[in-house]
C-alpha cells in the first residue's frame, strides 16, 4: 500500500510518500520520500507563528514539494494536457486560496495520477488558516487523481512517529526501509508534548484513544518558548533553552513542580513561567543557564512522574513519547531511565529527533494504522480536533 501524506498544521510544510507491505502487526515500511520545509526563520522575526503568513508559505511550498516528493519516489509523470477537464470544481475546492488555485490549474493538473493508494492529510488540531491549505490541496488531489482521501489527527501522527525508531544514520528518512518488528503492545500510554498540546493518552488499540490528563493552561512547548523569551533566547525557544540548560546547574534556583501531587493526570505550566519572571525581577543578574536548567528539570520531573504513575495505574505495556518537545535530550533520557527502573517489561518508544517535530511521514503512518477513507467533498479543517471518542 502506497500513501501520500500532507501536513500543514503549523509552520512546517511537509509531504511524505511511504510504501507499506506486510500485516499491521509486522509491517515493512519503505520511506520513498519525506520532505519537510520549515518556515521557522520567517516567523522568528515576529517571535511566534503568524497564521496568515504560514498560510501563504504553505500555498507557495506545496506545489514545489509535491513535485519533489513524487520525483524522489519515482512516481512523477507529466502529461501533455490537463488530466482532469472539470476545472470549475477546483474553484469550489480552493475558495479563497487563489494563489494555490492558480498553480494547481496551471501545473498540478498536468501531473498524471501516480501509483498510490490513498492521500492522507492532517485536518487538525492546528492553526485554521494553515490547516485549510493542506486540506484543500489534498481534496483537490483526491478529486483530480481519483484517489481515496484519509483525514488524520495531527496528535495521532505524533503517536505513530515512534514506529520509526529504528536507529539509522544521517540520510535517515529518505528511501530507507524500516522493519518495524517491535510493533506497539497495548495498552499503550502516550505522553504527547508539543507547542500546542500536552496530554497523556491511553491507547487501548490502534485508533482507540482516551485522554486521561492534559494541561490546564500552557502546553509544555509553549512554556519552553515563553521562558526562552523571558531569557531573551529568541524563537523557537525550546531547542535553544534546552541547549543552554545542558551547561547549567538546576539546583541554583529551585522552581516549583506545579500540580505534581494533584492526584490527577493534568498539568499546569504557566505558573512556572511566572516563577521565572519573578526570579528575574528579583535578581536581574541571575545566571541564565542555571535558570534554564532549573526550569527544564521542573518540567521534566512533573511530566515523567505523572507518566510513570499513569503507566502503573493502567498496567501499560508501551510508553510512548511524542511531539516537538520529545526532541529534548534530557526528557528522552529521564523518561527512558524511569521506565526501565520503575516499570517491569514495559517498552519505551520515542521517534528519532529528525521526525520529533512536525512532518508528514507520521501522518502517512497514522493513515496506515488507523486511517479511514472519507468523502473529500465533506472534509474540513478542524482547528480544535481532539483525540478520542
Ligand atoms: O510538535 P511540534 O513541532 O509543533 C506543534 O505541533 O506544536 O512542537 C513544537 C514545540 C515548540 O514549542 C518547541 O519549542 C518545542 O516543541 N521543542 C522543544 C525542543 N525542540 C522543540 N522543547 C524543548 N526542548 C527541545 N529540544
Ligand atoms: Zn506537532
Amino acid at each position: 500500500m502506497k500513501i501520500l501524506a500532507i501536513e500543514t498544521s503549523c509552520d512546517e510544510t511537509a509531504i511524505a510518500i511511504i510504501d507499506i507491505t506486510g500485516p499491521k502487526n509486522k509491517p515493512v515500511i519503505k520511506i520513498l520520500s519525506n520532505i519537510i520545509s520549515s518556515q521557522i526563520k520567517l516567523h522568528a522575526k515576529f517571535g511566534g507563528v503568524v497564521p496568515n503568513l504560514a498560510k501563504r508559505e504553505h500555498q507557495k511550498n506545496l506545489p514545489i514539494i509535491l513535485r519533489k516528493a513524487l520525483k524522489e519516489s519515482r512516481l512523477l509523470k507529466i502529461s501533455k494536457q490537463n488530466i482532469n477537464p472539470k476545472l470549475e470544481i477546483l474553484d469550489e475546492i480552493f475558495g479563497h486560496e487563489l494563489e494555490l488555485l492558480k498553480k494547481f490549474k496551471k501545473d498540478i493538473v498536468k501531473i498524471s495520477a501516480p501509483d498510490i493508494d490513498a492521500i492522507a492529510v492532517t485536518i487538525g488540531p492546528g492553526l485554521a488558516p494553515a490547516l485549510w491549505v493542506g486540506v484543500n490541496f489534498a481534496r483537490a488531489l483526491s478529486y483530480t487523481w481519483n484517489k481515496p482521501f484519509i483525514p488524520i489527527n495531527h496528535m495521532e501522527g505524533h503517536i505513530y512517529s515512534v514506529l520509526c525508531e529504528t536507529k539509522r544514520n544521517k540520510s535517515q528518512t529518505t528511501n530507507s526501509k524500516l522493519q518495524s518488528t517491535k510493533i506497539l503492545k497495548f495498552p499503550a500510554l502516550a505522553l504527547l508534548v508539543s507547542g500546542g498540546h500536552t496530554e497523556l493518552v491511553l491507547i487501548k488499540d490502534f485508533g482507540k484513544y482516551r485522554i486521561i490528563g492534559e494541561t490546564v493552561d500552557d502546553a509544555a512547548g509553549e512554556a519552553f518558548d515563553k521562558v526562552a523569551r523571558l531569557l531573551k533566547l529568541g524563537y523557537p525557544g525550546g531547542p535553544v533553552l534546552s541547549k543552554l540548560a545542558e551547561k547549567g546547574n538546576p539546583k541554583n534556583y529551585p522552581l516549583p513542580r506545579p500540580m505534581i501531587n494533584s492526584g490527577d493526570y493534568n498539568f499546569s505550566f504557566s505558573g512556572l513561567k511566572t516563577a521565572v519572571l519573578y526570579l528575574l525581577r528579583g535578581n536581574p543578574k541571575a545566571v541564565k543557564k542555571d535558570i534554564a536548567a532549573s526550569f527544564q528539570e521542573a518540567v521534566i520531573e512533573v511530566l515523567t512522574q505523572k507518566t510513570i504513575r499513569a503507566a502503573k495505574e493502567y498496567k501499560i505495556k508501551t510508553v510512548i513519547l511524542g511531539g516537538g518537545v520529545s526532541a529534548n535530550k534530557q526528557l528522552r533520557k529521564t523518561l527512558s531511565k524511569k521506565v526501565s527502573e520503575e516499570l517491569k517489561n514495559v517498552e519505551y518508544k520515542v521517534a528519532p529527533v529528525s521526525i520529533s517535530g512536525d512532518n508528514a511521514l507520521m501522518i502517512a503512518l497514522a493513515a496506515f494504522f488507523t486511517g479511514q477513507k472519507k468523502n473529500w467533498k465533506k472534509a474540513k479543517a478542524e482547528a480544535n480536533l481532539q483525540l478520542g471518542n
